[in-house]
């Protein structure tokens, strides 16, 4: 499937993982309000494309990203109650529904510069991997704001207490070796690697059932909020809904691959896909 072309964000795809990039390089891809727009747009158009198994997220340039704009998105909206209620929307649609929800898995790819408001898009996606030397801050307390939209929300939510506390409180720079440390990421890597580690993640991914991996990822950020007994039930009904929406039945098949056959054992990798 074709999808449009945007000013600020980029698709490139490479068989079967679409690269969706952050694409205001000169400013360090910082989030204008046209730019949250554009997301929203690209992710609603890749979300029902065919040809996308994985979505790594990404910056062009030198950044990730460097927060929200702070020209576009504060200063310029200051006065302009229509357009900040829609850029709020749209950074809302961008950073949470679509991307948390989005229904295949998703890698950041921190390449760079990593500030404030980009900490709700990496921790979005299902993955985070980033290159060693990358920078990250929560620089809000800089210049005299607290992490808003979602950025509180998910540092405590990925973050250790401690380390959310102190990083948002010293608004102190790290690199990727400490963002993998303290669980912001799951991995740092050389820059060299980092294109080739995302590119083997993604295609592993891309060797389970897409609706096992669509389910699995609504089961483990749905179950959250759930008390235990909500939980059992949920996932109970969640199997059930997906033994119906799996057109490979890879419960059965892996059951009978497994227990019959002998064929296949699931703790050593996936199924084979079933064409
Ligand atoms: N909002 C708006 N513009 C930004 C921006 C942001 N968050 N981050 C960078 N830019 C712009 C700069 O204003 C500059 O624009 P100009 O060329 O028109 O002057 C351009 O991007 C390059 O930035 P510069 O600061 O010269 O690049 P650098 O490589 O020396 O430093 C950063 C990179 C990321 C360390 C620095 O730009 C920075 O501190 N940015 C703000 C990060 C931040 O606190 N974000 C939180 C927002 S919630």
């Amino acid at each position: 499937m074709a999808v449009s072309t945007y000013q600020t964000v980029k698709i490139e795809r490479d068989s079967g993982v679409t690269f969706l990039y952050f694409n205001r390089p000169e400013k360090r891809n910082a989030m204008s309000p046209q730019l949250c727009a554009e997301m929203v747009a690209a992710l609603s158009e890749l979300e029902v494309d065919d040809s996308t198994d994985v979505l790594v997220l990404t910056g062009a340039g030198e950044a990730f990203s460097a927060g929200m704009d702070l020209k576009e998105y504060f200063r310029g909206l200051d006065n302009d109650p229509a357009g900040r209620l829609k850029a709020s929307w749209d950074a809302r649609l961008f950073h949470y529904y679509k991307l948390r929800q989005f229904p295949k898995a998703t890698i950041a790819m921190v390449n760079g510069w990593c500030f404030g408001g980009a900490f709700s898009p990496l921790t979005s996606c299902d993955f985070a991997i980033a290159a060693e030397d990358a920078i990250f801050g929560l620089s809000e307390v800089n210049w005299g704001i607290v992490p808003g939209g979602f950025v509180s929300r998910d540092v405590v939510l990925t973050l250790r207490y401690r380390d959310a506390l102190w990083y948002a409180l010293t608004g102190e720079p790290f690199d990727g070796k400490r963002a993998a440390e303290i669980g912001l990421v799951n991995q740092a890597v050389p820059r060299a690697q980092l294109r080739d580690t995302v590119m083997a993640l993604a295609r592993k991914l891309q060797a389970i059932s897409p609706a096992v991996i669509k389910a699995t990822k609504e089961a483990i950020r749905n179950c959250m909020g759930l008390s235990y007994d909500q939980a059992w039930d949920y996932l109970a009904a969640k199997n059930d809904q997906l033994r119906l929406r799996d057109p490979e039945q890879s419960r059965d098949r892996g059951i009978k691959q497994f227990i019959d056959e002998k064929v296949f054992r699931p703790g050593l990798g996936p199924q084979p896909r079933s064409q």
